[in-house]
């Protein structure tokens, strides 16, 4: 079933799927997957049934930070592909009401971008203004800020006697939203890619824009929402376009104000709550810690009713930055199938829109690889700043394995064969070893496979209302080994019955409806919950 996106708020009903194509199919042999490549698959997309597709960035980029530093916000980096490509691959998901939605990356841009080379020439060149400086010696940066991927946020420019300020990588200085000029070059180039027929927009790391690095301010700026509901005025103007920002600093109270009727600033965010949970206390992410369940649950709990009725959230568990859920939460082993299942019941039938990350569907797992053959900067760098102080390696390495990005970033494994058929050259990033048996073509072999059982959510969702309206109630909140929760319209009812771990679980203490379920991961039911069983029941 076709969602009709003339419809106001048509997104509530969708189901996204994320790209990033580097990894996603390769059509001339270089290793590096581009845009034919994902029209070569669309088929494919649409056979899962989703509604838009989420492409990480395609522009023009030295790829420092594989394409989210951009040079040149009007231009497709060539690897990728040309321009015509993208038009092509716009209007081809059109032909399949599949709405392209392009990753805007505003808060940043590249080193190597026409602006920055220009702001580099001089204290009152023109361009100047569009970053972040202040002025110092080349001793002491203007505060002890660190960068996300390693180093100070501050980086020296000798024959200016200034420093820029850079929330990432130094090759990705930070705009200057205060400059009115900047904002409206933006809006231009965003009309720019509107008039190319995208259905919409993810904001890269969207609440960084309003910074103040005096009072350290990065996240949630004093002029944040200001800034928003510009953007929104000037460059979203059309009904239909859809907005998700990313916002790591988001919690509930906040996302009402991006994702709110009245305030309209941007359609849902990326909320990062509930990623952050398996970590040590006031440790970063790769502090380890196993998930409690009963903090997820009432981590999304807080979400759902938070939101309900006063704004809109995504759902995910996966996307290029995190590890692969089933190797996170489930168990990539004996029971990937159930766990990758379950989990997907979980999140699936929540309030919201789902996101599904390339290669989720079919279960794909986490890599182990040796230090030199990760390719993400971050990992790099920490491996280097952490046992520079004192860290042991190894338990460094555990870390990269758990927590590592190229953990998401291996080559979607299309089939068994080399390179699992996502190159004919030499893939940018190991594949995978475990394609042999895990890979698309299989999945399309197999009708209990993983990919089957997404493509029944997603038509479930678009059948029921009750996924769209239905209150969110939370059961058994300390149960530490089952999620169990209802959903409620007036005429419609949902019970989502999920089993996170391998131990068998009771059922007695539950209302069960006496109907069969709508989904469930196991082909027969039985008195108690089979290790990961899950069961969502419709009435
Ligand atoms: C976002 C992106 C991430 C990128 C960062 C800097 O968090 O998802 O991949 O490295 O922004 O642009």
């Amino acid at each position: 079933m076709k969602l009709d996106k003339t419809k106001k708020d048509w997104w509530q009903s969708a189901v996204f799927y994320q790209i990033y194509p580097k990894s996603f199919q390769d059509t001339d042999g270089d290793g590096i997957g581009d845009l034919p490549g994902i029209i070569s698959r669309l088929d494919y997309l649409n056979k899962l049934g989703i509604d838009g597709i989420w492409l990480s960035p395609v522009c023009q980029s030295p790829q420092v930070d594989n394409g989210y530093d951009i040079s040149d916000y009007q231009a497709i980096y060539p690897v990728f592909g040309t321009m015509e490509d993208m038009e092509r691959l716009i209007h081809e998901a059109k032909k399949r009401n599949i709405s392209i939605i392009l990753d805007l990356v505003l808060n940043h841009c590249s080193d190597q971008h026409p602006w920055f080379l220009e702001a580099l020439k001089s204290r009152d060149n023109p361009y100047h203004d569009y970053f972040v400086w202040r002025d110092g010696d080349g001793v002491t940066p203007p505060n002890d800020m660190m960068a996300c991927f390693g180093g100070s946020m501050w980086t020296y420019v000798p024959h200016l006697g200034q420093y820029y300020f850079h929330h990432f990588a130094a090759q990705q200085p930070d705009l200057n939203w205060e400059n009115p000029k900047l904002r409206r070059e933006l809006y231009d180039m965003i009309r720019f890619w509107v008039g190319k027929g995208v259905g919409g927009f993810r904001l890269d790391v969207i609440d960084q824009i309003a910074k103040v690095p005096e009072e350290k301010i990065t996240a949630n700026g004093p002029r944040l929402h200001e800034f928003l509901q510009e953007l929104s005025k000037e460059a979203f103007c059309e009904e239909g376009l859809v907005t998700v920002g990313e916002a790591w600093g988001a919690n509930v109270e906040r996302a009402k104000l991006f994702s709110s009727r009245d305030c309209k600033e941007l359609s849902m965010v990326f909320q990062f709550q509930h990623i952050g949970l398996d970590q040590q206390p006031g440790g970063e992410k790769w502090d380890l810690a196993p998930l409690y369940l009963p903090d997820l649950k009432k981590c999304l709990e807080s979400w759902q009713t938070g939101l309900e009725h006063e704004g809109w959230n995504s759902l995910f568990m996966n996307n290029h930055d995190l590890p692969r859920v089933v190797s996170r939460w489930g168990n990539d082993g004996a029971f990937r199938v159930e766990s990758a299942k379950m989990l997907a019941t979980m999140l699936h039938g929540l309030q919201s829109t789902p996101y599904i990350y390339q290669g989720e569907e079919i279960g794909m797992t986490n890599i182990r690889l040796p230090l030199e053959d990760y390719v993400d900067l971050e990992i790099h760098n920490l491996y280097r700043d952490r046992v520079a102080a004192g860290y042991n390696p190894a338990s460094v390495m555990e870390s990269i394995y758990a927590r590592g990005r190229d953990n998401g970033r291996t080559p979607m494994q299309w089939t068994a064969g080399e390179n699992a058929g996502f190159t004919t050259g030499k893939a940018w990033l190991p594949v995978n070893e475990n394609h042999t048996s895990i890979n698309v073509e299989a999945a399309l072999e197999d009708p209990d496979s993983i990919f089957y059982y997404y493509q029944k959510l997603i038509a479930l969702r678009k059948q029921h209302a009750v996924f769209r309206e239905g209150c969110f109630t939370l059961l058994l909140p300390e149960d530490e080994q089952r999620f169990v929760y209802r959903r409620d319209t007036e005429n419609e009812h949902m019970l989502v019955i999920c089993n996170f771990k391998e131990e068998p679980a009771p059922l007695d203490d539950i209302e069960i409806p006496a109907t069969e379920p709508a989904l469930s991961n196991y082909s027969e039911l039985s008195d108690y919950l089979r290790p990961y069983e899950a069961r969502m029941y419709i009435f």
